[in-house]
């Protein structure tokens, strides 16, 4: 079947079509149904079953012979270091460690933070969790302190596992005093935390609160996996919203394993066996999906990457490991691939490998320029595939279903939607619009299994940021068209959210932050278009009456302000001083009119404006940080 036959079937027929899918995996106590639409708008799925993750990523692969088959390797240039776990060994590995967790007291529904970098135990660690039933958190290494802190009191885990150290090109993260210090911070306190020693650092550990990996698991019972119930959560992921408040959104566990699993073939055609690498980080959704969980539950191989696409050591690393490890098909993020082609504008350093293994491309996490896309088409010569997708969903909305069916790729979209998704573009009313026109990307209830059924601890907030202004269906935060093919195309965020590198990031938690220094009256901060990133930070300062202090030294205070509160993934690196914001007469900021000042752009002088005369202050401020260039 094709494309749109596949799709129809699932628009026929949505219930039929996930219980079909549901079959791919190994039950305790198979679903009696796929849809549970008795709270809607609030929908889950396979609620009556029981199942465990663990099982399906591992012991039912061991189980069915394939031990000796490799589940995970580690590549990291940035230690000099390459190893392969089979799924026996990590049966055995998650095993013991879910075993000593256990004989700490960590049962099933217990939270788990985990802050870890890139390394096969962040892995182990999430499956361990899975293992017991206990819903981990896993928290990206480049978040300070406070914003760790912050995961920990909403979360409340009873334990944190972490490692001693991470490796960035320039510097050691020291994770150990960084938790210390979240732990210091938050309200709530786990009973205990897991320190994995790396070589690079090892950490103090406090007695009888901080324990050794390896020294816990001595003599401990290896754990087996514990049934849980269908929509109990596997994990809870925090991403940006409009303020600094993170979202907690909860994977459920049974809709998980279906999406996941019909994914890896239906979008990444990749079949047991095969080599499956995203080079992402287990802290974003993507690691979350498809370094950890997909491929495993696929039964496929999956690269866990301690590197960066240049610099480790150089711009020919992506291609080393494909050849290396016979990746067949690979995922990344266009900025990813910028800065390749910024360092090796020719693709010389692809001469060098033999990447006859490597079949498909996937982008994601930001919009995919033209550019970019032609570049890696032309180079690697195989279809790069641009997809879409949210942390909220877990698994792409919109995709080149290349396991389905090849489409033809349309330069600037990422395709058309999966099956389960009914994808809407709205007008301010909440009517579609015809097809080429833009609008509200928004997608009919009930979005399908393995999405969020709700965040955590704020069922509010999940109503109001989603539900609410389009009744009867989910709200995205993006906005762009449909085309006459239905293709998608994702132009912008309809909210305060950027996205730097490829990373999620909220300009209200920075404004919180900048807001906090003793010397700023009022701020702003905006997203402005970035060759290398897709966006940066730019925050504008307006500086309390008298304050007569150099207005540089100011500037590098906020700038280490967000780096310590925020983290340095924020790369808040840019602010400028003015003596006015841009506002409405009703006192709402103009924050993307001074985006398109920023980004040299056409726009239309907002007709409830209060003093145009500002956006002229505004646009010299910026050139002095060389934007709004015309
Ligand atoms: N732990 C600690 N710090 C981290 C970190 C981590 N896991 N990841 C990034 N950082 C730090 C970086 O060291 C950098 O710090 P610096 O200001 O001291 O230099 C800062 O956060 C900003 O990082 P980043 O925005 O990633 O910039 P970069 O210059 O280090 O690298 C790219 C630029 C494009 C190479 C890199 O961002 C990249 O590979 N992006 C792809 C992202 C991706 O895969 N996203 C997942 C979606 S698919
Ligand atoms: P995250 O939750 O971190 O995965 O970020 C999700 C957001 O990133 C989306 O809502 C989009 O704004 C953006 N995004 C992700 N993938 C794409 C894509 N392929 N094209 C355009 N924007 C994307």
């Amino acid at each position: 079947m094709g494309y749109t036959e596949v799709y129809q079937d699932w628009k026929d027929d949505p219930e039929g079509f996930w219980m079909d899918a549901a079959q791919s995996i190994d039950w305790v106590k198979p679903p009696s149904k796929a849809l549970f639409d008795e709270n809607a708008p609030l929908y889950e799925w396979f609620v009556d079953a029981q199942v465990n993750t663990c099982y399906n990523a591992i012991d039912r692969h061991v189980e069915a012979g394939n031990g000796g088959r490799t589940a995970l390797i580690y590549d990291s240039p940035i230690t000099d270091h390459i190893s392969k776990i089979s799924y026996a060994e990590l049966q055995t590995r998650v095993a013991a460690l879910a075993g000593a967790l256990r004989a700490k007291g960590v049962t099933k529904g217990d939270r788990v933070i985990i802050y870890m970098p890139m390394i096969p135990q962040a892995v182990e660690a999430m499956l361990a969790c899975a293992r017991l039933g206990a819903v981990h958190s896993v928290v990206f290494g480049g978040f300070a302190a406070n914003e760790l802190a912050v995961r920990i009191d909403d979360a409340t885990p009873k334990a944190i596992i972490a490692a001693s150290c991470g490796l960035e090109p320039n510097r050691v993260v020291h994770y150990k005093p960084l938790l210390d210090g979240a732990i210091d911070l938050a309200t709530h306190k786990p009973d205990f935390t897991v320190i994995y020693q790396r070589d690079q650092e090892v950490a103090a550990l406090k007695d009888g609160y901080d324990f050794d990996w390896h020294g816990f698991q001595f003599g401990v019972e290896p754990a087996e996996c514990v049934p849980v119930a269908g929509n109990h959560p596997v994990y809870i992921l925090y991403t940006s919203g409009t303020t600094g408040a993170p979202k907690g959104v909860i994977r459920p566990t049974a809709g998980h394993l279906v999406a996941l699993d019909y994914t890896m073939k239906a979008v990444y055609d990749i079949d047991a066996g095969d080599v499956f690498w995203a080079a992402s980080d287990v802290g974003w959704v993507v690691g979350h999906s498809y370094i950890a969980y997909g491929p495993l539950i696929h039964g496929a191989t999956s690269i866990v990457f301690e590197g960066k696409p240049v610099g480790t050591p150089d711009a020919g690393t992506f291609w080393r490991v494909i050849s290396d490890h016979g990746v067949k098909s690979f995922f990344t993020a266009p900025t990813a691939f910028r800065a390749v082609k910024r360092e090796d504008p020719e693709g010389l350093l692809i001469k060098d490998y033999d990447l006859s293994s490597l079949k498909i491309v996937y982008l994601a996490g930001e919009r995919a320029d033209p550019d970019t896309i032609i570049w890696a088409q032309d180079h690697l010569n195989v279809p790069v595939i641009d997809h879409w997708w949210q942390t909220e969903t877990g698994w792409a909305i919109a995709a080149n279903p290349m396991g389905i069916e090849p489409l033809p790729v349309k330069l600037g979209s990422p395709s058309v939607p999966l099956p389960g998704y009914d994808v809407q573009v709205l007008d301010e009313g909440g009517h579609s619009v015809p097809a080429g026109d833009m609008g509200a990307i928004a997608i009919k209830l009930p979005l399908p299994p393995g999405t969020l059924p709700g965040l955590w601890n704020a069922p509010e907030l999940f109503i109001s940021s989603y539900l609410t202004t389009f009744p009867g269906y989910y709200e995205t935060g993006d906005a762009g068209m449909i085309d006459e093919d239905g293709y998608l195309y994702i132009m912008a965020r309809t909210d305060d959210v950027i996205n730097v590198a490829g990373h999620r990031l909220s300009t209200g938690g920075m404004e919180e932050v900048l807001a906090h220094h003793a010397d700023v009256a009022e701020c702003a901060v905006i997203g402005v278009a970035d060759a290398l990133k897709g966006q940066a930070p730019v925050g504008f300062l307006c500086l309390n009456a008298g304050v007569t202090r150099d207005h540089a030294k100011v500037v590098r205070e906020v700038v280490g302000l967000v780096r310590e509160k925020i983290g340095p993934v924020a790369a808040f690196k840019l602010a400028v001083v003015v003596d006015r914001l841009p506002k409405t007469r009703s006192g709402k900021i103009l924050r993307g009119t001074m985006v398109s000042i920023a980004d040299g752009k056409d726009f239309k002088m907002p007709a409830t404006i209060d003093d145009p005369v500002i956006l002229d202050e505004i646009k010299v401020a910026l050139q002095t940080i060389g934007f709004a260039q015309t």
